[in-house]
């Protein structure tokens, strides 16, 4: 499984239930790394888009503990476990975690590739991401030039974790 997040310097990712920036560049990076794969997100990451409708083009999975929850264009999973079961038929290389603050804390540890974008800017974020450098699993194999769009410079960071051994979704289980 992948993460995809931009962060700012405090490792914020969202302010009343929306993005912190709008950033063309970055929005074309997450379509194209994302686009006829597997997304997993959260119920409000979900209610925070337009329409409240699964990405197209994308198989969306949505988590959420409501047993009667439906959502146009999305499948709905009820916990991890539920999750994990249906992931499985998946190559782990084609889901992507997208989000928000309660996934990508739960579930960045079963995650191989970070793509995180880091914006330079302190953009007074309510949801926050566990500091992904102070985490030794990980490590930064590349980073991109700083690019600046609509006042906000930022890199493309691409982590990976050191060992592979929880790759496989059904890990969970044990
Ligand atoms: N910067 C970025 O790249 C980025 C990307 C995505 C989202 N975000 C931001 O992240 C923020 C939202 O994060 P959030 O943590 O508040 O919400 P979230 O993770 O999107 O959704 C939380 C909801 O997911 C469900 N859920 C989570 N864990 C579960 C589990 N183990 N079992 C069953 N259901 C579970 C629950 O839904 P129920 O309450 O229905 O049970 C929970 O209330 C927003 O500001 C959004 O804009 C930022």
């Amino acid at each position: 499984m992948n993460m995809i997040v931009a962060v700012d310097r405090n490792w914020g990712i969202g302010r009343d239930n929306g993005l912190l920036a709008s950033i063309p560049t970055d929005m074309k990076f997450f379509r194209e790394k994302t686009t006829g794969k597997v997304v997993v997100m959260g119920r409000k990451t979900l209610e925070s888009m337009p329409g409240a409708k699964g990405l197209p083009n994308r198989v969306n999975y949505v988590l959420t503990a409501n047993p009667d929850y439906q959502a146009e264009g999305c499948k709905i999973v009820h916990d991890e476990y539920e999750l994990f079961d249906a992931l499985a038929q998946y190559d782990p290389d084609d889901v992507f975690l997208i989000g928000g603050a309660s996934l990508y804390n739960r579930f960045y540890k079963y995650c191989n590739k970070l793509y995180i974008t880091k914006m330079d800017a302190d953009l007074n974020a309510d949801a926050f991401i566990k500091d992904i450098d102070k985490d030794d699993d990980f490590e930064v194999i590349s980073e991109s030039e700083p690019v600046t769009e609509n006042g906000i410079t930022f890199r493309f960071v691409l982590y990976r974790k050191k060992k592979e051994g929880l790759d496989r979704a059904r890990t969970l289980r044990f």
